[in-house]
């Protein structure tokens, strides 16, 4: 259970998630409250593979993890949901990721509450990395897996990260590269 001491908006038996990826903009999953939130000390990157979305195992796509940034500020959408929706993204979030607990500060509402974020550490056996910015586009342009392409995800992305008003140059600088190609 998160610590109430910084959390007094919770509700027994709920949580906070932060989503910084696809959990922005395909929500499938019941949620309470929804709130625009930033985290500190993260970045978002195109550096972990997808096999199981947007990709397959013979060509995995790129999706976004975070790698830690001391002083950086990710921002993204929370969701105050109850626990049994944990059963749900942990499935969707299987490829690598794990749960993290993060300090969510609520950008809009005012505020900061403790919660989950999912991160695909740089030891999962699905981590990409680095790699030129044309190199990902060119990756993404062609990936393609069960959850759709893997140019849909980074331009749903860009486009919901900006309707929130984050500057994120990394996934700004791909989708221009992309939409280029
Ligand atoms: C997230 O959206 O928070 C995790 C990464 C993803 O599912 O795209």
């Amino acid at each position: 259970m998160s610590d109430a001491s910084t959390n007094s908006d919770e509700q027994p038996g709920t949580d906070w998630v932060f989503g910084y990826g696809s959990l922005i903009y395909k929500v499938d999953f019941p949620y309470r409250r929804r709130e625009v939130a930033s985290i500190s000390g993260w970045k978002r990157r195109f550096w972990q593979g997808s096999h199981d979305h947007r990709g397959t195992p013979q060509a995995p796509g790129r999706v976004v993890t975070l790698i830690p940034s001391p002083g950086t500020l990710c921002r993204g959408m929370a969701y105050e949901v109850d626990h049994a929706v944990y059963e749900h993204l942990d499935h969707r979030e299987k490829n690598g990721y794990q749960r993290h607990r993060v300090d969510i500060d609520l950008v809009e509402a005012g505020g900061t509450v403790k919660g989950t974020l999912y991160v695909a550490g740089t030891d999962n056996p699905a981590f990409l990395g680095p790699a030129g910015a044309a190199e990902m586009a060119d990756q993404i342009l062609a990936s393609h897996g069960p959850s759709g392409s893997n140019r849909e995800y980074l331009l749903e992305l860009d486009k919901a990260l900006r309707e929130i008003g984050e500057t994120d140059l990394h996934v700004a600088e791909l989708a221009r590269i992309l939409r280029n190609i």
